[in-house]
């Protein structure tokens, strides 16, 4: 049996990656990860803060206004403004090259056009294979259009192309107004694929202290709706490999993100609950259920109920919602 699939232009012995998080952030467990089976890895991410310690760079923002520049500001995780955590970065990725088989995707987060562009190009002489780029701009100002917010993105994108010939991801989020033209847009720009989705810190609030509060959430299964709906939506759609993201815990989710039409997923949530382990859980199940269904290869699989050929397009649609909501009973 053939699980093998090709993501952004890097072969992959099976669909599973390991997204950014503190499980790619130590030599030993991305070694863990590699023994347990995992295709690739996207390493945690360096901040554009921590590549520019001069904070004006950040000074490029579209919406220069003082409190956009101040929300910017304080929107990242504080922390030590060194070039070391950099220079630690590019030193992470060639001992990992040096040690490990399986592809190295770095991910750069950032949001502005400063410095930090260039040193992409740094993370490529260091030996990844691809980048992943995360930008998130949270829109606070009401004075400032989508088309504006969206501009920033495919600046980004654009300018970091424009310093590497790796393959590189866009990790989006959901909440664009219109995410297919967002998509095609940041394809057009140069993303040779799409993350989709990255998941968003949640806010909340505690009582206790009276005070706002920035919060992880780990996902669950029940978190793979909207990824499902845009792969469907998307697969053929957009010229570039489609990841599923957000929600992939089980061999389910897997044949539910391919089928939809990605082309590989990413796990994190599932992996820090129950350790680099489950990925070979994960793979058993995954080829114990394609042999008896009669799969030959993950390709075969792929797009398969996709917007392009489920028999219930409705489903990916507003055609069925109004039924579904009156029609329910309690
Ligand atoms: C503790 C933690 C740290 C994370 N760090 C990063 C990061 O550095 N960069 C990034 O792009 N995403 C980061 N993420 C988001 C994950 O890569 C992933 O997109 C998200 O958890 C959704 O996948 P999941 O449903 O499998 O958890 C982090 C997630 C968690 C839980």
């Amino acid at each position: 049996m053939d699980i093998t699939t090709t993501y952004m232009g890097l072969s992959l012995k099976n669909p599973i990656i390991v997204g950014a998080s503190p499980l790619t952030a130590s030599f030993d467990s991305i070694k863990k990860l590699e023994e347990s089976g995992a295709a690739a890895v996207v390493l945690h991410s360096i901040f554009e803060e921590q590549i520019n310690h001069e904070a004006h760079e950040l000074d490029y923002f579209l919406f220069k206004g003082s409190e956009s520049y101040a929300e910017a500001l304080g929107y990242f995780p504080e922390v030590a403004l060194s070039n070391i955590e950099s220079d630690h970065y590019l030193d992470e990725i060639r001992h990992l090259k040096e040690n490990v088989s399986i592809p190295i995707i770095a991910s750069l987060n950032g949001v502005s056009k400063g410095g930090w562009i260039n040193y992409a190009r740094k993370l490529e002489q260091a030996g990844a294979d691809a980048l992943e780029l995360n930008i998130t701009y949270i829109p606070t100002d009401a004075d400032v259009d989508a088309r504006a917010v969206e501009q920033l993105y495919i600046d980004a994108l654009s300018a970091v192309k424009a310093n590497v010939a790796i393959p590189v991801s866009v990790k989006m989020n959901a909440v664009f107004s219109a995410p297919a033209q967002m998509a095609a847009r940041l394809v057009d720009a140069g993303a040779e694929a799409l993350v989709l989705f990255d998941r968003p810190v949640h806010v909340d609030i505690d009582l206790e202290n009276l005070n706002a509060l920035q919060v992880i959430r780990p996902s669950s299964s029940r978190d793979l709706s909207e990824t499902l709906r845009w792969s469907a939506i998307l697969y053929k759609k957009v010229n570039a490999s489609l990841c599923a993201s957000t929600g992939i815990h089980t061999h389910e989710d897997i044949l539910k993100a391919m089928m939809s039409g990605a082309d590989a997923v990413q796990m994190v949530s599932s992996l820090l609950k129950l350790g680099e382990g489950h990925i070979a859980t994960v793979l058993d199940n995954l080829t114990a259920w394609m042999a008896l269904k009669e799969y030959e290869s993950i390709e075969q699989m792929k797009g398969s109920i996709s917007l392009a050929h489920t028999a219930n397009p409705a489903a990916y649609q507003r055609a069925n919602y109004m039924r579904l909501l009156t029609d329910y009973r309690y």
